[in-house]
């Protein structure tokens, strides 16, 4: 019965506690993504997948991509949501060597799509 309580008691704060750390941290990671991913966007808006500011700002959304993928959200479904964004980081970078600028165009709208799947489901406004 008592251990019955305290660890009723432990996983009741225990939760809530872990939630506002992982929102804090996800928050973290979303401003690292947000920068590089603007230019990105800017770029790709323009066709411009050959620039070599576009393979720049890309490594740099594939480092931020890694901590998110690194990063074990509660939830299964986020955590594949974040190694899907990676997938699609990766197929860009393939159609980007390759100069196939309607691939790179297709991958960049999967990339995106990554992004807003996500958000649909776990960014609250
Ligand atoms: C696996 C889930 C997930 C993926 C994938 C994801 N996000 Fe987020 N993002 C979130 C969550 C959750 C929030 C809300 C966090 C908060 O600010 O409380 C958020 C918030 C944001 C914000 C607002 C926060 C700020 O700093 O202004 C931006 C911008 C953002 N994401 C950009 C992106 C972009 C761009 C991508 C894709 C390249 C992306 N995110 C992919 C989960 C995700």
């Amino acid at each position: 019965m008592r251990f019955a309580l305290s660890f009723a008691l432990a996983a009741g704060l225990a939760i809530p506690l872990f939630a506002a750390d992982a929102a804090k941290e996800v928050e973290k990671m979303m401003s690292e993504i947000k920068t590089p991913n603007k230019a990105l966007k800017k770029l790709a808006q323009a066709k411009k997948f050959t620039d070599p500011a576009f393979s720049t700002d890309l490594a740099k959304l594939e480092k931020a991509g890694d901590k998110l993928k690194a990063f074990k959200h509660p939830e299964a479904e986020f955590n594949k949501m974040s190694v899907d964004m990676s997938t699609a980081i990766t197929a860009l970078k393939a159609a980007v060597a390759k100069k196939d600028v309607n691939e790179a165009d297709k991958a960049w709208k999967e990339l995106s799509n990554s992004c807003a799947s996500c958000h649909d489901k776990y960014k609250k406004d």
